[in-house]
């Protein structure tokens, strides 16, 4: 399969392409330039607009990079930014159709205040509203959250660059992705059983550090193509509330799924651990999921890709239309 042969009308297909979307564009070299200067200054701060699936790149990056940028990092999913996002502050605005008000409307408060934006999108009126010179297009068609691949492998090489970091070398990790998909290591439960094992639960993912947003992702995904409820939650603080719904979960049908990591701090490896064992002597049945021996972001993106595929079939399962997404689309048309 090539790129060119993802099929855009069927999510099955553009699930089954994300290592192939993972580095097919790269950021404009004007982009990439202006990026270059930035870590030469010093910045108050680089903050990450867009909505839903424009939104969740920004997230996994910022859980990547964190530990190493020098300037803070936030996502704003909103109308407006922060009082504190000043013309300091870079802003990197993400709209896939380029059409979405939340979007647009923090896009124009980022030029009132005159921060340095930069621009993703395949088009709409986001394209029109950009400076060409820090604006990268991407190839349109897709639905928003089946291009998360291209939209991380221009986003992360931005803020690599704009935070003097070596930008990653996306192709050996996409290759990685091919690879593991064509046949899942043992250990990994494929994502057709593991879909089965969901069905006629709530999934809760929980996860930690740079993979919380994964879990978010996963809370998404379940959401928007198999059409089913499902939350997400991050430990520690999940330690702190939540574990005293436990006796819910079996009630309700919650099915707690735990996005582990080897990189995780080992305390928080004890609390996952921990939280389990609390879990299971009240009747849950956590699935801890795993994909060892790789790095932070091979992992993060193996998680998201496999989880992805997860929901794919959890939809082809309950006969869900995974594509439409026509309750986000009505509420579009009502408020436009
Ligand atoms: O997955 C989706 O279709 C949505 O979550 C969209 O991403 C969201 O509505 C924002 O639209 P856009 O990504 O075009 O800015």
């Amino acid at each position: 399969m090539k790129f060119g042969d993802i099929n855009k009308e069927d999510m099955q297909s553009m699930a089954n392409g994300f290592p192939l979307m993972l580095g097919a564009v790269q950021p404009s070299e004007s982009s990439l330039d202006a990026a270059l200067d930035i870590s030469r200054e010093r910045k108050g701060g680089l903050c990450l607009i867009g909505m839903g699936g424009s939104a969740i790149a920004g997230e996994l990056c910022k859980g990547l990079l964190n530990d190493s940028s020098p300037h803070p990092i936030i996502c704003v999913k909103d109308y407006s930014l922060p009082h504190f996002v000043d013309s300091n502050w870079v802003v990197i605005a993400v709209s896939y159709s380029g059409n979405t008000e939340e979007t647009i409307s923090a896009f124009k408060h980022a030029q009132q205040r005159k921060c340095e934006i930069f621009t993703i999108t395949s088009g709409g009126n986001l394209q029109e509203l950009a400076d060409p010179n820090t604006r990268t297009l991407l190839p349109g068609g897709f639905q928003p959250r089946a291009a998360l691949p291209l939209i991380l492998s221009v986003e992360l090489l931005l803020l690599e660059t704009m935070i003097g970091r070596t930008r990653t070398d996306l192709a050996p990790i996409s290759k990685k992705l091919r690879l593991i998909a064509e046949s899942w290591p043992v250990g990994v439960t494929p994502p057709d059983k593991l879909a089965k094992e969901m069905q006629g639960t709530i999934p809760l993912f929980m996860a930690s550090g740079h993979l919380e947003a994964v879990a978010y992702r996963a809370k998404c995904q379940i959401n928007e193509n198999s059409k089913i409820a499902s939350f997400h939650s991050v430990i520690p603080e999940a330690n702190h509330n939540e574990i005293e719904s436990l006796g819910w979960f079996n009630s309700m049908g919650v099915l707690p799924i735990f996005i582990r990591s080897e990189h995780e701090n080992p305390r928080v490896s004890a609390r996952f651990n921990a939280t389990s064992e609390i879990y299971e002597d009240e009747g849950a049945k956590p699935i801890h999921l795993w994909h060892p021996k790789r790095t932070k972001i091979e992992e993060l993106l193996i998680h998201t890709f496999y989880l992805d595929l997860v929901s794919v079939e959890l939809a082809n399962l309950t006969g869900a239309d995974s594509v439409s997404v026509e309750r986000i689309a009505r509420l579009k048309r009502t408020l436009s």
